[in-house]
């Protein structure tokens, strides 16, 4: 039987620690770190993400303030925005949801968040740190998997992984952070061929195709640990819709461990957002503090 790697407990795990760094930052009279949440148009999804995000931040003591836009705005005003949540020292970490609204550009929007404030790391200063092994702000869901993947294999050196896509926010970071680890990475994609024999030889596989059930149980190898980033609606058998990832939980009995869906790698993403806001705040005041 393949063990459920249980990402719930493993994030609140995180909570906890991240709660007792807020509280000896406060205890230290450091200022109490805040995160700015912006979210433009009224996405159902992404409504739902960033009422989590802002909750969780409650939970650890973290000070949350959120900018509901409206779907029409522009990127001029959007950009104003980030240019004054930049500038402003209560808040030390900055997210905007994505997708935006097609009349603004992403890249523009990402680039204009000040590095040091990224706590998603998709700015390309910290994915270029990432990419020359330094530790800047690393993107949540990446940083997510790996700790999850550590839960079970504390030390993945020169272990064979292989990672099913390239997007910038999972694939590719994820990639370069189990390259990192030491291990043999294979970044694979929609127009990878014989992706089942690759998978095969995997003895880690990450999944982040978006493709709901993808990763058959002949695809995988006894012993392997699979971390499964995806998370679709299908419909059900009872009528109703039911979650599924990217990998056919049912079939991986003979895993040795696998991420449910829901409560595998979700939970992790905001834990480390969390993480990556206390951060970005102890940097901030650090650099305060030698720049004073
Ligand atoms: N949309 C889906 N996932 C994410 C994320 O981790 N951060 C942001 N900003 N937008 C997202």
């Amino acid at each position: 039987m393949a063990e459920i790697i249980d990402g719930k407990k493993i994030a609140s795990q995180l909570d906890d620690r991240t709660k007792t760094q807020v509280d000896e930052m406060i205890a230290a009279g450091m200022e109490r770190p805040g995160l700015a949440v912006i979210l433009v148009g009224a996405d159902p999804a992404s409504q739902v993400y960033v009422g989590r995000k802002i909750k969780a931040c409650e939970k650890v003591g973290i000070n949350s303030s959120e900018y509901r836009l409206p779907a029409e705005t522009s990127q001029d005003e959007l950009l104003a925005l980030i240019a004054r949540l930049n500038a402003d020292p209560s808040v030390h970490g900055i997210l905007c949801q994505v997708p935006l609204p097609r009349q603004i550009d992403t890249q523009k929007v990402l680039l204009a968040i000040d590095p040091a404030k990224d706590v998603d790391g998709f700015h390309p200063v910290n994915a270029g740190l990432l990419f020359t092994g330094s530790r800047g702000l690393v993107a949540c869901t990446p940083s997510g998997v790996i700790e999850l993947l550590k839960s079970v294999v504390p030390d993945p050196t020169g272990l064979d992984a292989l990672v099913i896509g390239r997007s910038n926010i999972v694939g590719k970071p994820v990639a370069i952070l189990l390259l990192n680890e030491g291990c043999t990475v294979t970044v694979s994609h929609s127009k990878t061929r014989d992706l089942p024999e690759k998978a095969r030889r995997a003895d880690i596989i990450v999944a982040a195709s978006g493709i709901p059930e993808m990763v058959k149980g002949d695809w995988v190898k006894p012993g392997a640990v699979l971390l499964d980033v995806g998370i679709s609606r299908v419909p059900g058998a009872s009528g109703k819709d039911r979650l599924v990832g990217d990998i056919a939980f049912d079939e991986v009995q003979h895993a040795r461990a696998v991420t449910p869906v829901p409560g595998g790698v979700g939970p992790m993403t905001i834990a480390c957002l969390l993480a990556n806001t206390v951060q970005a705040a102890k940097a901030q005041a650090d650099d305060a503090a030698t720049t004073n």
